[in-house]
C-alpha cells in the first residue's frame, strides 16, 4: 500500500487507468482517425470522460476534454509545463520565438515583447490597418467573385508586414513573405507532426517546405541585419522595437537570430489565424443576413461614412459578438504542453515529461456548456447571457502564461476590416458551394468563393 493511502490520505490513480480512446492501430496509433476527420475525431473524445489517451504514432499524449482540467494546465499549474514534444520538432523550423520557447528564455522574450503589443502601440497600428481594409475595398469591381479566404490572407499579410517593417529595407521581406509564407504554413504542422525520417523524403511538399522556409529565413536576416546597420530603429514599427527592446533590469537585448526568430513567430502565429476568422465571419454573415442587417445599422450609427478608427472599435459591439461566435466555432484546433515535474490534475497523477493536449475547438462546442452548440448563435454573447457560460469554456486565445500575445491585434484588424468592408460591398455566396473545415492551425475554409456588389443602401 502507498505511503499516503495508508496515512487515510486520497491516492491519485496513475496514467495506466486513463481510457484509451478506440481506433488505434500498431505503429500507427490513432493517426489514422487524424489523418481522416482530425475534427470530428477531437470532437469525439469528450464521449471517453475528461481524460483520454491518444497514440500520435507509437507516443501517448494525453487528452484532457474538459475546461476545468484545460484551465488547471495552461493557468493554476502552468509552471509545471512547458510546451512540448510537437514544439520541439517545430522549433528547427521555425526557430525558438515566443511560440516555440520554454522557461526563463520565454519569460525574459515575453517580458521584453509584451509592451510592443500595449494600448498605445495597437491604436498606432490601427491606422495601417484601417488604410489596407481601404485599399482591399478599393481593389475591387462590381460583380467580381472574390475567394475571402484568400482575400483575408492578403489582408492580414499586409497588416501584419507593414507593422513589421515601415522602411524600405523591408520592401524584399514583405514580398518574399507574400510568396513564401502560405507554402511554409501549409506543411509547418505536418511537418511537425510527423517523424523527422520523412523529413528527408524526394517529394514536392518536402521541396517546397525546404524552399520557402529557407527564402523567408534569408530575407528577414538580411532585413535585420540591414536594419542594424543602417542605425533607422526609431521607426515604431515591430522590427525597430525588436531592435532596441531592453530589460529593464538585466540589461539583455536581442541578438538578431532571436529577432529574426521573434518576426516569424509573430507572422507564423499571426497570419493564418487571423485570416481564417475573418474568412468566416463573411462566410457566417452571408448565411444569416438578420444578423448582418443589424451590423450594417451599427457601423452605420458608430461610424457613418468616414474610416474606422480605435476609438469605434469597443463601440461596435455587435461586431464583437460575431467575431466572438465565429471563433468558437471555427477555433484553434489543438494545443500541447508536457509535465516539467509530476503535476496531478483531476484524480490522476502524471509523471514528469508526460505529453498531454487539448482542443480549444473541441471545448467551443461542447454541448454540455453551450446550448445549440454547433449553431452560430452571436446572441448568446450578450451581456446578460454571456455571463452564463464559464469563463474557462471560452479560451479562443489560450490562457495564462502563453496567452496570445496578439489577440488584441488580431480583434482590432479583424473588428477595422469588417466594418470597413461590410459598409462597403454586398457579399453573395457562390450557390451551391459550401466551404470545407480544413484542419491547421486553426480550423480554416478550403475557399469562402462570393460576388461582391457595391451596397447601395
Ligand atoms: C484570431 C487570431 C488569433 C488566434 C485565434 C490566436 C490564438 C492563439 C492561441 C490559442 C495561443 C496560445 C497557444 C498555446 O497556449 O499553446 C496563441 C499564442 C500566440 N499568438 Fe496568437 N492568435 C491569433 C492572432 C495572433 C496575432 C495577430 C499575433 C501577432 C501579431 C499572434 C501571436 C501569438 C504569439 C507570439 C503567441 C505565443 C505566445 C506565448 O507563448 O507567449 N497571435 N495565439
Amino acid at each position: 500500500m502507498h505511503d499516503l493511502e495508508r496515512k487515510g490520505f486520497l491516492v491519485s490513480a496513475g496514467l495506466q487507468t486513463v481510457p484509451r480512446a478506440p481506433g488505434a492501430v500498431p505503429l500507427l496509433g490513432h493517426a489514422l482517425a487524424l489523418w481522416r476527420d482530425p475534427l470530428g475525431f477531437v470532437k469525439s473524445l469528450r464521449q471517453h470522460g475528461d481524460l483520454v489517451r491518444i497514440d500520435f504514432g507509437t507516443m501517448p499524449t494525453y487528452v484532457l476534454t474538459s475546461a476545468e482540467l484545460v484551465h488547471e494546465v495552461t493557468v493554476r499549474q502552468a509552471r509545471s509545463f512547458e510546451k512540448g514534444r510537437f514544439f520541439d520538432r517545430l522549433r528547427p523550423l521555425a526557430g525558438n520565438g515566443l511560440a516555440n520557447a520554454n522557461g526563463e528564455v520565454h519569460r525574459a522574450h515575453r517580458r521584453l515583447i509584451q509592451p510592443m503589443f500595449s494600448k498605445d502601440r495597437i491604436a498606432a497600428y490601427s491606422e495601417l490597418m484601417s488604410r489596407h481594409a481601404h485599399e482591399l475595398a478599393d481593389s475591387w469591381k462590381p460583380g467580381q467573385v472574390i475567394d475571402l479566404q484568400h482575400a483575408m490572407a492578403k489582408y492580414s499579410i499586409d497588416t501584419l508586414t507593414s507593422t513589421l517593417f515601415s522602411t524600405d529595407i523591408g520592401l524584399p521581406a514583405v514580398e518574399a513573405i507574400r510568396v513564401n509564407l502560405p507554402v511554409v504554413m501549409k506543411n509547418l504542422l505536418i511537418r511537425a507532426g510527423s517523424p523527422k525520417l520523412l523529413d528527408r523524403l524526394p517529394i514536392r511538399a518536402n521541396r517546397d517546405f525546404d524552399a520557402a522556409s529557407k527564402a523567408l529565413r534569408v530575407v528577414i536576416d538580411e532585413v535585420v541585419a540591414n536594419t542594424r546597420r543602417s542605425g533607422d530603429t526609431e521607426r515604431g514599427d515591430l522590427l525597430s522595437m525588436l531592435l532596441t527592446a531592453q530589460d529593464a533590469d538585466n540589461g539583455k537585448t536581442l541578438s538578431d537570430v532571436e529577432v529574426r526568430d521573434e518576426l516569424s513567430t509573430i507572422l507564423y502565429a499571426g497570419v493564418e489565424t487571423t485570416a481564417a476568422t475573418l474568412a468566416w465571419t463573411f462566410h457566417e454573415l452571408a448565411n444569416h443576413p438578420e444578423v448582418e442587417k443589424q451590423l450594417l445599422s451599427e457601423i452605420r450609427e458608430v461610424v457613418g461614412d468616414r474610416p474606422v478608427t480605435i476609438a469605434d472599435v469597443p463601440r461596435l459591439e455587435g461586431i464583437r459578438r460575431v467575431l466572438d461566435e465565429t471563433i468558437r466555432l471555427h477555433g484553434v484546433t489543438f494545443l500541447m504542453r508536457r509535465t516539467t515535474e509530476p503535476v496531478v490534475l483531476g484524480d490522476t497523477e502524471f509523471p514528469a515529461g508526460t505529453e498531454v493536449g487539448f482542443s480549444l475547438y473541441a471545448i467551443h462546442r461542447d454541448p454540455a456548456v453551450y446550448v445549440n452548440a454547433d449553431t452560430f448563435e452571436p446572441d448568446r454573447w450578450l451581456p446578460e447571457r454571456r455571463d452564463a457560460i464559464p469563463r474557462e469554456a471560452f479560451v479562443p486565445f489560450g490562457a495564462g502564461n502563453r496567452k496570445c500575445i496578439g489577440d488584441q491585434f488580431a480583434w482590432t484588424e479583424a473588428t477595422i476590416a469588417i466594418a470597413t468592408l461590410l459598409a462597403r460591398w454586398q457579399f453573395t455566396p457562390k450557390p451551391g458551394h459550401r466551404p470545407k473545415e480544413v484542419a491547421s492551425a486553426v480550423v480554416h475554409a478550403d475557399s469562402i468563393p462570393m460576388t461582391v456588389q457595391p451596397r447601395r443602401d
